[in-house]
């Protein structure tokens, strides 16, 4: 059953019950993007095991997330249990072998796995605002912070760092205005309170430095086999939003970063994009034709991209036009929108005359699936009904020591362990103001030095500029005046000091990609 070249996904049967042929995914349309779908508990989970146990073996790295914890098991040889075999020989699996895989365990808040972060600069405005939810004011003021930003130096590298731009843009909202364009107060209010509900709910864990550098995803064992990395997703489900502008980041982050490769012998990288419908769950028009552009653009950077989810219309339909493999197990047809979807599924494979698609859908079993992939010279296969093979590693999830016993002896151990806090637009901004307060109080200095001169004999006053105040008997005047004069000076101070960045980096402004991460 086991061929060159090739992913071996299960046997079909004939109307008979027979055995068919095997089915196979084959690596050089590994890149032309694939969907998984199926009601809860009909075997998407093993399916992208056995797909991503595939991949490896083939050397092609694999990204996945693992969203119920039972993924993990991939770390681990296969045991041999009774309806394993039994389906190894039905399907006429000989021998079946079992592996362990290698696997890197990640994990945004860093329990089960290596921590992964970006930064905010990194993921860009419009990831950013997705991550927020953000009204199109928002959006407005977000992109005007990453412009300030991007334009004059000020790394955004965390949380706080984009909370202080963020004071930073209230506090002179008028000055820069007039620069940037119109700076509601209200909407950055806004934001710094959904960046307080962020920091709650854990976000903060995912901004910092090192950020993920995606050539860890895409190691190879010596033996010439690509690793899995496993994102463990349990935590990260019960925010959908960060874990979508999570995987929606790292794909532009490959986009942007990959070089062109046409349509390469396998794919550089497989990416499993599990419960795909969070990804697109009201989500702005205009990130869904991102997200669009960018699965069409990615696959001649030879990444191939599996969408996982249970009803294919969760997926919108100019994306689903591009997912070449497809393996649809059973829906179920009860209500109006599953009749649908289970129509929208048959209608979308090339018929086997040998039987009805839709019928078929409905009845499939466990582990069982309507199989079709790109053959000859990228055309669909006819669909064939198919029982998928077993998982040569474990079905089900690692123990805690085992998993501990994995990342302990991981490669990029010790590299994203412990957070970097570089200096970045917080501690600059910071800076900035206490150096202009400095440089106020120095003014101010001055000017009650003067001031006392003036008033100690001085005979020359200047009427209408300022001088008269020196004559004023009340001191309490003369402060009001200067504490006025001092935040001038630090607004003044902070806004040169930008413009002169701005200056020197004009022509180096920051460019972005599609998806709002930054080129490079
Ligand atoms: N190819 C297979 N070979 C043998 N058993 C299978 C196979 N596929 C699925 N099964 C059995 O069905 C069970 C459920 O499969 P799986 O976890 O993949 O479903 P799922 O569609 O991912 O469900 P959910 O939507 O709840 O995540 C497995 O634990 C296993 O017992
Ligand atoms: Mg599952």
């Amino acid at each position: 059953m086991l061929q060159e070249g090739k992913i071996y996904i299960g046997t079909s049967r004939k109307p008979d019950d027979s055995i068919n042929k095997g089915e196979y995914l084959e690596l050089k349309f590994g890149n032309r993007h694939g969907l998984i779908t199926g009601a809860t508990g009909t075997g998407k989970t093993v399916t992208l095991q056995i797909l991503a146990e595939g991949f490896s073996n083939a050397g092609v790295p694999v990204f996945c997330a693992d969203v119920k914890g039972d993924l993990s098991g991939i770390g681990a040889m296969g045991e041999s249990k009774d309806f394993l075999l039994k389906r190894a020989e039905q399907i006429g699996l000989e021998p079946y072998d079992f592996q362990e895989f290698p696997v890197i365990f990640w994990d945004l808040y860093g329990e089960k796995g290596h921590r992964v972060r970006t930064t905010i600069s990194e993921m860009g405005p419009l990831l950013l605002s997705r991550l927020m939810n953000a009204s199109d004011a928002q959006e407005g003021v977000l992109n005007i912070a990453f412009k300030i930003a991007d334009e004059g130096g000020l790394p955004l590298l965390d949380l706080k760092d984009l909370r202080a731009l963020l004071n930073y843009m209230g506090e002179n909202a008028g000055e820069l205005s007039n620069q940037f364009g119109f700076i509601s107060k209200a909407s950055v209010g806004s934001i710094q309170r959904e960046l307080l509900i962020l920091e709650q709910q854990g976000a903060e864990h995912f901004f910092g430095e090192p950020a993920l550098k995606i050539t860890d995803i895409m190691r190879t064992t010596n033996d010439g086999r690509g690793a899995i990395s496993v994102l463990a997703a349990d935590k990260l489900m019960m925010n959908p939003r960060l874990y979508a502008t999570f995987l929606l980041w790292l794909l532009s982050e490959l986009f942007e970063e990959l070089p062109e490769v046409g349509d390469p012998d396998k794919p550089k990288l497989v990416f499993f994009f599990d419960e795909a419908h969070l990804l697109f769950n009201d989500a702005p028009k205009v990130l869904v034709e991102r997200v669009e552009q960018v699965v069409r653009l990615i696959r001649s950077k030879g990444v191939g991209v599996y969408f996982v989810t249970q009803n294919p219309l969760d997926v919108p339909e100019a994306v689903l036009a591009q997912l070449g493999n497809r393996v649809q197990h059973a829906l179920r047809a009860y209500s109006p929108r599953e009749q649908k979807a289970v129509k929208t599924a048959a209608d979308t494979f090339r018929p086997n005359p040998d039987f009805n698609c839709a019928d078929v859908i409905t009845n499939l079993g466990t582990g069982e699936a309507l199989v079709s992939t790109l053959e000859g010279k990228g055309s669909p296969s006819i669909v064939e009904r198919t029982l998928v093979r077993p998982p040569a590693s474990r079905l089900g999830p690692l123990t805690e020591a085992e998993r501990q016993h994995v990342i302990s002896l991981s490669p990029v151990r010790g590299l994203y362990d412990e957070d970097f806090d570089r200096e970045s637009a917080y501690e600059m901004l910071a800076k900035r103001a206490a150096k202009a307060a400095e440089q106020a109080e120095a003014a101010q200095r001055a000017e009650e030095r003067a001031s006392e001169e003036t008033s100690g004999g001085g005979r020359w006053t200047l009427p209408g500029f300022g001088d008269d105040a020196a004559e004023a008997p009340s001191g309490k005047r003369a402060r009001t005046r200067s504490s006025g004069y001092q935040r001038e000076t630090i607004v003044e101070a902070a806004m040169k000091s930008v413009a002169r960045t701005v200056a020197t980096q004009v022509g180096r402004a920051l460019v972005r990609g599609i998806l709002g991460s930054l080129k490079r």
